[in-house]
C-alpha cells in the first residue's frame, strides 16, 4: 500500500479545516504539514498552535515536517498538537541521534528528512530509530518547484537498505511530484508521497486525489 500525503502548503490559509476535510474525503490518508521558520528555510508557515487547531479535523495521519533550526525545542508542543509523524532534517539537528530518540520516547514516529545535497549515507548509523525517510525533491521553502531528478537515485539506496534492515521503513517523497511522474518515483521505492500544488492548485481537488491514489497502487 501507497500512501498520498497531501501538503496544505498550497491550501487556502485561511481555510485550511476544509482543505483537509476535502482532500480526506477523496481518500488521502496523511496530512503533510509544513512546519517552517524563517532562519533553516527562506519562508515562515505555521506553528504548532495551528496545527493543534488543524488536529480537531484530521481524521487519518497527521504528518509534520519541520523545517526549523533546533527542532529538539518544539517536539513537545508538536505532540500537545497531536502529531503522528514528526520529521526533523539531518543538517538542522547537532544531535540527530537523540532528536529521533526523542520523538520515539514522547510517542510520535520518527521522521528524518535529507535535503537535496546530503547524501544517503547519513542514515545508515540511524536506521534503528527511524520510522521514516524523507527524501527531499526540492530545496526546502516552497511548493510548486520542478523534480530534482536525483531524487530518484536516493529513493532506491534508501529501498536497498530498507530491505536489509527494516522492511516496515517508510520511505516519503516530497517536493515536485505530480501526475506525471508520481508514478516513476513509487517505482523507485517511495511509499509515501506528497504533493502541494498537484493537489491543492488542480482543478477539481477531489479528481486529483483520486488519481494520485489510483497511478500509485496500480
Ligand atoms: C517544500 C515542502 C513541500 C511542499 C511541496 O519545502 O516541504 O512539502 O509543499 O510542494 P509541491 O508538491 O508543490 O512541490
Ligand atoms: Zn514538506
Amino acid at each position: 500500500m501507497n500512501y498520498l500525503a497531501p501538503s496544505i502548503l498550497s491550501a487556502d490559509f485561511a481555510a485550511l479545516g476544509e482543505a483537509v476535510t476535502l482532500v480526506e474525503a477523496a481518500g488521502a490518508p496523511f496530512i503533510h504539514v509544513d512546519v517552517m521558520d524563517g532562519h533553516f528555510v527562506p519562508n515562515i508557515t505555521i506553528g504548532a498552535p495551528v496545527a493543534k487547531s488543524l488536529r480537531k479535523h484530521i481524521k487519518g495521519v497527521m504528518d509534520v515536517h519541520l523545517m526549523i533550526e533546533n527542532p529538539d525545542q518544539y517536539l513537545q508542543d508538536f505532540k500537545d498538537a497531536g502529531a503522528d509523524i514528526v520529521t526533523v532534517h539531518y543538517e538542522a539537528s547537532r544531535h540527530i541521534h537523540r532528536t529521533l530518540q526523542t520523538i520515539r520516547s514522547l510517542g510520535m514516529k520518527s521522521g528524518l528528512s535529507l535535503n537535496p545535497g546530503t547524501p544517503v549515507e547519513v542514515i545508515e548509523c540511524l536506521l534503528d530509530e527511524i520510522d521514516m525517510v524523507l527524501i527531499m525533491s526540492v530545496n526546502l521553502g516552497f511548493g510548486g518547484q520542478s523534480f530534482i531528478p536525483y531524487a530518484l537515485e536516493k529513493v532506491k539506496a534508501v529501498k536497498e537498505l530498507a530491505k536489509k534492515h527494516n522492511k516496515e521503513l517508510l520511505i516519503q517523497v516530497d517536493g515536485g511530484v505530480g501526475l506525471h511522474n508520481v508514478k516513476e518515483v513509487v517505482e523507485a521505492g517511495a511509499n509515501v508521497v506528497v504533493a502541494g500544488s498537484a493537489v491543492f492548485g488542480a482543478e477539481d481537488v477531489t479528481k486529483a486525489v483520486q488519481e494520485f491514489i489510483a497511478l500509485m497502487n496500480e
